[in-house]
């Protein structure tokens, strides 16, 4: 099955996200229920796998943090913008989760990509770079008010390819050591 293990947002975040949507053409938006922090994509992997994924997910002992929300980006660049996200400020302890995340994935003979972890979370692909109408979009500023994230958890996903897009359905969830302050 096809796996990705990322971390879920609160339904009022998504759907605040979700207002962030302009008029592109070819664009097409993640929906809102879907809208996600990827911490590592695993691809395909074996049903026999999924056991010591878990196993090994479960071993995970990193603390839970707060997420800001900070930028507008895209991928790969202005010129040629494919991927349109949000970005967070920085966060050293969710740059400690996708490290231990990608370890533990690689430690179960999973493969990861040696590109380092560029936290975002995708709202658009575009088909065809539309530089000019995605300008618009980057040039937004965030909503006003939006609110800190308290992470408390990391989620393992099965994504399901369909004609009519991605089905994203949560397998197991992970909880983080919670802090005393
Ligand atoms: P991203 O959108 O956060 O960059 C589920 O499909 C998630 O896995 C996507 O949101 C995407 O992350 C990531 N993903 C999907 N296909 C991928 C691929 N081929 N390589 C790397 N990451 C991928």
């Amino acid at each position: 099955m096809r796996l990705f293990i990322a971390i879920e947002l609160p339904n009022e975040i998504k759907q605040r996200l979700a207002r962030m949507r302009i008029d592109i053409p070819g664009c097409r938006w993640v929906p809102s229920e879907q809208i996600h922090l990827t911490l590592a994509f695993l691809g395909e992997v074996d049903d026999a796998k999924l056991d010591l994924l878990t196993r090994v997910l479960a071993t995970i002992n990193a603390p839970g943090f707060s997420l800001c929300f900070n930028n507008t980006g895209c991928f790969p660049d202005r010129r040629r913008p494919r991927v349109l996200w949000i970005g967070l400020k920085p966060e050293p302890l969710l740059d400690t989760l996708a490290s231990q995340v990608r370890k533990a994935v690689l430690a179960c003979g999973i493969p990861q990509e040696d590109r380092p972890f560029s936290p975002h979370i995708t709202l658009a692909r575009l088909k065809v770079p539309a530089p000019r109408e995605a300008e618009a979009f980057l040039n937004r500023p965030l909503e006003q008010g939006m609110p800190v994230v308290d992470v408390r958890e990391f989620t393992l996903f099965q994504s399901i390819l369909t004609s009519q897009g991605a089905v994203h359905n949560p397998l197991k969830v992970f909880d983080l050591v919670r802090s005393n302050v």
